[in-house]
């Protein structure tokens, strides 16, 4: 579900000066991550494999949180955010950018994912490795890359004036709490919950915050990516509504990165108020 209406004003936001790299950006979570940081004031680098809703976003953002000197709010690289080289490419994209004092993005979304219906019983063994493959690969690879780029960044600066570094990984509450229903894409958030407070530990004491966002139930794309049956899940979300949208994610992030640097909130669990499991 895509939100429509802008969240706050451009000028003079939070993060008026910082560059935010964000995976799966064409549609759900990412999608409505980039309209509200850049309502913020972030200019961004926007991922995902559908070259055409990464470009009707970037028009979207432009109409809407135009640039005070006219340059483009966001580039897009296009591409697997599971791929070294698009990562790369995504890393370096910033030079495309409007020069500024921030020349790495300093806000990485490691957002990119998809679920997969049943367990390791049940589930489509045929797409067990694509889902590995992003949803762990990918985010374990933009995690390194990021997380050398932001090491690098932080050296430069002076702590904390110099300000914060960002990484933000999406995990799952299903990464936390174990669902028989779907537990092989439990296991791949398992995995980056585990990634993510590993390199919390590691990075924090450079400046860098890596903080876990474990949603609940968000409406999406992601239930028919998933290949969730739409009558059982119908009546899962009549049973517990409202779920989460996606923009209840993204302001979350927002809220997260427009801390100063010296606060970090490193870990938030979001779930629909009547979710009471998982
Ligand atoms: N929805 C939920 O209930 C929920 C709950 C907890 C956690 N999450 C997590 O939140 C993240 C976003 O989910 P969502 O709900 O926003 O799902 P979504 O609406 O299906 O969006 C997923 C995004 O990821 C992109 N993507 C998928 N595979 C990719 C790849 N290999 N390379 C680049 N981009 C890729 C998709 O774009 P393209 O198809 O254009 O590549 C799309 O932009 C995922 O990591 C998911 O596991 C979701």
């Amino acid at each position: 579900m895509q939100s429509s209406n802008p969240t706050q004003s451009s000028s003079n936001g939070p993060l008026d000066s910082r560059i935010a790299l964000i995976t799966g950006a064409s549609a759900g979570i990412g999608y409505d991550c980039a309209l509200h940081l850049a309502s913020l004031g972030a200019r961004l680098i926007l991922n995902a494999r559908r070259e055409s809703k990464l470009t009707e976003l970037a028009q979207r953002l432009d109409d809407q949180y135009p640039m005070s000197d006219g340059s483009a709010r966001s580039v897009s690289v296009a591409g697997d955010a599971a791929d070294q080289s698009v990562i790369d490419e995504m890393m370096g994209a910033s030079a495309q950018l409007t020069p500024n004092s921030v020349q790495t993005p300093d806000i990485v979304v490691v957002n990119a994912g998809r679920g997969l219906n049943g367990s390791v019983m049940t589930s489509d063994t045929t797409q067990w490795e694509e889902m590995v493959r992003v949803n762990l690969l990918g985010a374990a690879r933009l995690i390194r890359t990021a997380g050398n780029a932001l090491t690098e960044l932080q050296e430069s600066r002076v702590w904390p004036e110099g300000g914060p570094a960002d990484l933000v990984v999406l995990g799952s509450t299903v990464g936390r709490h174990i669902s028989p229903f779907s537990s092989m894409y439990g296991s791949t958030k398992f995995a980056v919950n585990s990634l993510a407070e590993a390199a919390r530990r590691e990075l924090g004491p450079k400046g860098i915050r890596v903080s876990l966002i474990e949603p609940g139930i968000v409406k999406s794309e992601f239930q028919q990516v998933a290949g969730y049956d739409a009558e059982k899940f119908g009546d899962l979300m009549d049973t517990i509504s409202p779920v989460l949208t996606p923009m209840d994610i993204a302001r979350s992030i927002g809220f997260i990165v427009s801390q100063p640097a010296g606060v970090h909130i490193s870990d938030a669990v979001i779930r629909p108020t009547r979710q009471e499991y998982p």
